[in-house]
């Protein structure tokens, strides 16, 4: 992830979560934890997950509490995290709805879900006609406040466009 990119995800990051209070968040598919800085310097307790060993070992080795497993299914209880952020992994992973429904499981009542990846029209090849120069990638997010007890909500916020609310899909 480069250096703007990787800024940008982490002032996201700061504006979806806020102060974790050490409160527990997950990272899931944290690969090698270029995120647990960030997070934990937002105070939160940070627990990465990955299906890469060589990505945990390296996450490990960064400090980060770190399991290898599924994001479709991990070792944790019901309703026992706080929060939950995913970071540049909805192209990585093979589906998103076993992920999302994963997430809503372990996350306690008024929990929230931070997904930040690239937007596709932000990660369009090239938007300078006279230089070619390539466009700046700028994270898009979707954070789902997950609740058992009503409806998900979806608020959307894509570089263009702002933020936007709408319902959940998986409602
Ligand atoms: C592009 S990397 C992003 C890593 C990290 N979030 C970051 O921002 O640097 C995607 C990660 O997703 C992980 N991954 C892919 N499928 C996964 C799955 N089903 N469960 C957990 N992690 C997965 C990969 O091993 C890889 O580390």
């Amino acid at each position: 992830m480069g250096q703007p990119f990787a800024r940008a995800a982490d002032r996201l990051l700061a504006r979806l979560l806020g102060p974790g209070q050490d409160r527990l968040c997950l990272d899931l598919g944290c690969g090698g934890g270029v995120q647990a800085a960030t997070l934990t310097g937002l105070d939160w307790r940070l627990i990465g997950v990955d299906i890469s060993t060589r990505q945990i070992d390296l996450a490990r080795r960064r400090g980060l509490t770190a399991v290898v497993a599924s994001a479709e299914r991990f070792p944790l209880a019901d309703q026992s995290v706080d929060a939950a952020a995913t970071i540049m992994t909805t192209t990585d992973f093979d589906a998103l709805p076993p992920v999302f429904t994963e997430a809503h499981r372990v996350l306690r009542p008024g929990g929230r879900l931070v997904v930040i990846a690239a937007h596709p029209a932000s990660a369009a090849p090239s938007s300078n006609a006279t230089t070619g120069a390539p466009a700046p990638s700028t994270p898009a997010t979707a954070s789902i406040g997950a609740s058992n007890n009503a409806p998900c909500s979806v608020t959307g916020s894509a570089p263009a466009s702002g933020p936007s609310t709408s319902p959940c899909l998986s409602c």
